[in-house]
């Protein structure tokens, strides 16, 4: 017997699960249950990440405690886990006496060992909000390429990556303040110190070629000291010889993973070092499970500090691709942003389950949820398939046998074959090729269709003296059901359990199917899965929109206010109410549409940037809102005199403003 630790990144405590994370806690929960089918011992662990600035931002936008929100975000997250069928042996938090403690041991190990060190540095500071601005809390324009509100680490617009300071015209996100320059000592660790140990390590088994590929080129520009210290106010763990000094959120995270097995141990009485102390790697295995974004903490930072410390390194370091819906990323203007329990408002935890294992492969490719892809492939393999098989053959059982199955199967080469293919699934699940396995489970229960497709019992009931055939088709169909069940448990555990049950067999296991089930009674039969109907994907998308950008992060990295003005810089706006009289397609642009303004008398032609929300008809005889007295701009299809005004990110997401009713044309904003 394997004794194993498994464990899924920590999700950040400041916003819900959303299906992007769902790929991680499946991928990783398939794989677990499948060891613990296997008889191994495999214990899952997980807890939220509940440090960082955001969190903190977010519980004073709320006007509660950071504890209160990081509470609250666990009870949800917990909730949509166990919805998901996630089976986590262990779920707790980073903000734990367990994670303090190993926090503490493994900075103080590695101080003692000289592998910490101090220096002052110059970052961007928030003189309004009184704090340090993570670079993610300042926004400017690129200084590459000129585009505007860009964050303060890279330009989402041409890639171009540098310091807050190098950003143009910046400002402070939280306060909208200009960030000023402010000199702290902060805390390093000396990455460096382990190179020669990571450069071995990296090619030695333990992660995917594409992850040591890219690692190659990180030690070609030099392993560089990492900042683990941030300055109050912070939320997170004082460093014990630093006052005002704070653990920065990403050494104590991975911390966390030891926290929450070390919670597992006081309770469940299996021994701490036999999983982490430095000899422990001979004996048992530990796995990470994590997605490509965060390969750079897992794969240098973590082995370094564990090695560093006197800690065993994982066995191996497995990263997943991301999520991307109808080809594209998940975005919230794209209604697209999915949470977790839009999803299942709607729809069975199994079909996003099944659907995600049929599209994962042991590399770190992103991977495409297409709903109308994901509606086909589920109602045609589970349904149309799978547990189609069962129902085909249940039905002759229950009423015409009472229940009771042959004494042997008509075709026992057929059984053995199933059950040989066991082996052959078995190694790519441990391989993580999911959807490998998936095709051979579904090739499968095409072969089982077949063959009652050949015996037609629904025929030979119909004709005297054949019911013994009967009972040994439909008692050899149900069999290799049960085993094609039990390959698919991991994938499908509440599936398989009502397939249990209802085969009155007890535990299916890989061991459990060898034999096959004969001449007892199985329970009635109930419908095991229903088909996904278009209405259920609608219902999805239609919520999504409805709380889309509603998420706590949108709430803290909205749009930047903008720079204070006077009432006197107010004033010269000239913001006056129009009716648009005309509107057109502009002929040669994409996005513009003409409109033909009347200001209560006055005439103006307009180039509006709202050709992607609305149809000229849509906008004929409406009123809106203009800015009058902008300077005409000439444009290549003409002379634009003025601006209407909108709201939104864009695309279909562009809202006109309109006055209430009774404005007239003409009337002056103010
Ligand atoms: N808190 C850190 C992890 C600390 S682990 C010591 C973190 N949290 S997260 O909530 O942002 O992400 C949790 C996991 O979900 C990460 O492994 C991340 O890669 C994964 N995913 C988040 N969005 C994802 C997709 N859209 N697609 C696939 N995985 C995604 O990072
Ligand atoms: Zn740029």
């Amino acid at each position: 017997m394997r004794k194993i630790l498994v464990t899924s990144a920590l999700p950040y405590a400041n916003g819900p699960i959303h299906l992007g994370h769902l790929v991680e806690y499946i991928q990783t929960d398939i794989w677990v249950r499948f060891q613990k089918l296997r008889g191994h011992q495999c214990i899952y662990v997980c807890a939220d990440d509940a440090h960082g600035t955001p969190i903190m931002l977010k519980a004073q936008q709320e006007g509660i405690t950071p504890e209160q929100l990081i509470a609250r975000i666990s009870a949800e997250h917990q909730a949509d886990f166990a919805d998901f069928l996630i089976g986590f042996d262990n779920y707790y938090s980073t903000h734990s006496d367990e994670n303090r403690y190993y926090a503490h041991l493994i900075y103080n190990r590695l101080r003692e060992a000289g592998h910490i060190t101090q220096r002052t540095i110059t970052q961007a500071y928030d003189p309004e909000a009184e704090m340090f601005l993570p670079d993610r809390f300042i926004k400017g324009e690129c200084p590459r390429c000129g585009a505007a509100d860009q964050y303060g680490d890279s330009c989402e617009v041409c890639g171009a990556t540098y310091t807050p300071t190098e950003l143009k015209n910046a400002i402070s996100v939280i306060s909208g303040a200009k960030p000023v320059e402010r000199e702290t000592e902060h805390y390093f660790f000396k990455l460096g110190d382990f190179s020669k140990m990571l450069k071995k390590w990296v090619h030695s088994g333990h992660l995917q070629p594409e992850i040591s590929n890219k690692l190659d080129e990180w030690f070609q520009t030099g392993l560089q000291d990492w900042d683990i210290s941030r300055d109050a106010p912070y939320w997170g763990f004082e460093i014990p010889d630093a006052p005002g000094k704070y653990f920065y959120v990403w050494l104590d995270a991975p911390i966390g993973y030891m926290a929450s097995f070390r919670n597992y141990c006081d309770r469940s009485g299996i021994a701490f070092d036999d999983y982490w102390s430095k000899q422990a790697d001979t004996s048992t295995e530990l796995y990470h499970f994590i997605g490509k974004d965060i390969a750079y903490f897992h794969t240098l930072f973590w082995p370094a500090m564990l090695e560093g410390a006197g800690f065993r390194k994982p066995t191996a370091v497995w990263c997943h691709g991301f999520l991307t819906i109808n080809g594209q990323k998940m975005s919230k203007s794209r209604n697209t942003f999915i949470r977790a329990r839009t999803y299942l408002e709607q729809l069975n935890p199994e079909y996003l389950r099944y659907y995600f294992a049929a599209k994962l492969g042991a590399g770190v490719d992103d991977i495409d949820l297409n709903l109308q892809d994901f509606m086909a492939r589920v109602n045609s393999d589970l349904v149309g398939k799978l547990v189609n098989i069962a129902s085909r053959c249940a039905g002759f059982i229950g009423k015409r046998f009472n229940g009771k199955l042959t004494d042997t199967l008509p075709d026992n080469e057929l059984y053995a074959s199933f059950v040989r293919s066991g082996e052959e699934i078995a190694s790519l699940y441990e391989k993580r090729e999911y959807g490998h396995a998936m095709r051979e489970i579904m090739a499968l229960a095409d072969i089982a269709n077949q063959y009652i497709d050949e015996k037609k019992p629904w025929v030979a009931i119909k004709e005297a003296g054949r019911e013994a055939e009967v009972q040994a088709v439909c008692t050899q169909g149900l069999n290799l059901f049960r085993v094609l069940i039990t390959w698919i448990k991991p994938v499908l555990p509440r599936l398989a359990a009502d397939a249990e049950q209802f085969l009155n067999g007890g535990e299916l296991t890989w061991k459990a199917v060898q034999k096959p089930l004969l001449g007892q009674k199985i329970n009635p039969f109930r419908p095991l899965l229903t088909r996904v109907e278009q209405s259920s994907i609608d219902a999805i998308l239609e919520h999504a929109k409805q709380t889309a950008g509603k998420t706590p992060q949108d709430a803290v990295a909205r749009e930047p206010v903008a720079e204070q003005i006077q009432f006197s810089d107010f004033a010269k706006l000239d913001l006056r109410i129009a009716r648009i009289i005309k509107a057109a397609h502009v002929e040669g642009a994409d996005k513009l549409l003409q409109l033909t303004l009347d200001l209560g008398g006055e005439t103006r032609n307009v180039f509006a940037g709202i050709k992607s929300a609305y149809t000229p008809e849509q906008l004929e005889g409406r009123l809106t809102v203009m800015v009058a007295n902008l300077a005409p701009r000439k444009m290549r299809f003409g002379l634009s005199e003025g601006m209407v005004l909108a709201a939104g990110p864009g695309g279909k997401e562009l809202f006109l403003l309109s006055p209430d009713e009774g404005a007239q044309p003409g009337m002056r904003v103010k």
